[in-house]
């Protein structure tokens, strides 16, 4: 066989009359007794190329092997379509079936629910949808890449193995290499760690953040893009165990700024996939979400309202005044649950919002305090559909005020004394934030739950392929 081309580059081509070899998996297969109709995708796109395979050309056997799920390479004349619904064909000369499909193909049906594709993740990758979101998702990733770069940000790996918590939440993943069953203990029978691999209690990231931080503060400029562990409970739509975070952080930028780049950041994210998803988008419009495309165009379209977390309690205190049913309490300090940052967005303001200078005690020790002595320089950015879809905050750079803050919450200093260096030797104002990649991804596709933006969702109870 000649060298295959790929179905995205061949459904451009219009040099009719060109011999072609294209490979990929069969989509559905019908026709007559004469002619049999193939619909073969490669993923390289959501569009299906048409082979038109003469059935007195072709060895039955051969034919028969043609289910849906099969995996085939076919030589053929590229010719002009004479059916509706594509503009090019194959006719089909050679056929090789590379892998035949074994008829409990999980992916045979259409229209399973997402529950049943996630109990069958390792195929569906192979459907529609999902080729769909996870093109998007790789679009998404270059588009982040991209626009770092562009700014002057470096791209800084921080450790996946850490000794610290950064958000103080206690929802980490231990890494030991001990036998569980045969722990040394000290006199008190508390865990002995000296003889672990790393010669301490050690877990993984719950954030880049305060490594990051020793970037921004050398470097100007950094950002972070890599995988985030968080043991929380949490069986939401929107929550995984294990996540991917991109957290930039910079020298000298205070809240504004920080905020500034936020949105200029996810908007250039949002134009990127109109301009690059173009099709997948068109499909997730059609099948998933018929107000997608609508809302991407409305987010790039309009300047995100900002407003106090304050300012925030008291329109939402008004709603429940005026008889909005919230299933949680709303009160100053409260944590904001995700029905009320949605009521601010798609009921209230009806565009994204960013929330800033929450009260401290429910946000992590580094965020810089203001001078009300009740609340810090953070920033939420609420998103329609979504919620949270960014945090961050101003950093307190100041040594003592740090410090008075990590003592009233007990957090253990024996291994913060490289981050308080900071603080120390050369301090300065610096702002960063961290975006859940894959409420990104949910934003941009319009699916309905994260674990069906990530290839191999981890959730509790879930650690499947
Ligand atoms: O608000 P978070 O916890 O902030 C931080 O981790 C900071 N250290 C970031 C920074 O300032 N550099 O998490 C940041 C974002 C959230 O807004 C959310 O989008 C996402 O990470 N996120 C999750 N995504 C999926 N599953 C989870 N369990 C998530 N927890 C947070
Ligand atoms: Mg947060």
């Amino acid at each position: 066989m000649i060298k295959r081309t790929k179905i995205a580059d061949l459904l451009q081509c219009t040099d009719y009359g060109q011999k072609v070899c294209v490979k990929g998996w069969v989509r559905t297969r019908r026709g007559s007794k004469s002619v049999n109709f193939i619909a073969i995708n490669d993923g390289s796109t959501i569009k299906n190329v048409q082979v038109v395979a003469d059935t007195e050309k072709f060895d039955p056997e051969i034919l028969k092997a043609i289910g849906t799920g099969a995996c085939l390479a076919v030589e053929g004349t590229l010719v002009e379509s004479q059916g509706a619904g594509q503009s090019q064909e194959i006719q089909a000369e050679e056929i090789q079936v590379l892998g035949t499909c074994a008829p409990d193909y999980p992916m045979q049906k259409k229209g399973q629910s997402f529950e049943y594709m996630r109990r069958n993740a390792h195929m569906r990758l192979r459907t529609n949808t999902f080729g769909a979101v996870f093109r998007i998702r790789h679009h998404m990733a270059m588009a982040i890449h991209r626009y770092f770069h562009e700014h002057g940000f470096y791209y800084f790996h921080t450790p996946i193995i850490t000794a610290s918590d950064c958000e103080g939440a206690g929802q980490m993943f231990q890494v030991t290499t001990k036998n569980l069953y045969e722990l040394k203990r000290d006199s008190q029978g508390k865990i002995d760690y000296t003889d672990d691999f790393f010669g301490k209690p050690t877990s993984l990231t719950v954030s880049g953040q305060l490594e990051g931080e020793l970037g921004a503060t050398a470097l100007g400029a950094i950002y972070t893009f890599g995988p985030t562990f968080r043991a929380e409970n949490s069986n939401t739509p929107r929550h995984l165990a294990e996540f991917w975070m991109i957290e930039p952080e910079v020298a000298f930028y205070d809240i504004n700024d920080n905020m500034d780049l936020a949105e200029d950041f996810i908007k250039y994210c949002v134009k990127w996939a109109l301009d690059n998803c173009a099709d997948d988008l068109a499909f997730l419009n059609k099948m998933i979400d018929p107000s997608l495309l609508e809302r991407l165009h409305f987010v790039l379209e309009h300047d995100f309202v900002r407003l106090t977390y304050t300012q925030g309690i008291e329109i939402l205190e008004k709603a429940v005044a005026e008889g909005h049913p919230f299933e949680f309490p709303v009160y100053w300090g409260c944590d904001l649950a995700s029905e009320h940052e949605r009521y601010l967005v798609e009921q209230h303001f009806k565009r994204p919002v960013i929330l800033t200078d929450y009260p401290k005690e429910i946000k992590a020790f580094y965020m810089k305090q203001n001078d009300d002595g009740r609340t810090v320089r953070a920033m939420d950015v609420l998103f329609p559909q979504i919620g949270e879809i960014i945090g961050g905050s101003e950093r307190e750079a100041d040594y003592d005020k740090l410090m008075t803050r990590i003592r009233e919450l007990e957090i253990p200093m024996k291994d913060m004394w490289w981050y308080l260096d900071t603080r120390r030797f050369g301090t300065c104002p610096h702002s960063g934030f961290g975006l859940g990649f894959e409420r990104l991804i949910l934003f941009v596709t319009g699916m309905q739950n994260i674990r069906d933006v990530i290839p191999f969702p981890r959730t509790p109870g879930v650690a499947d392929f």
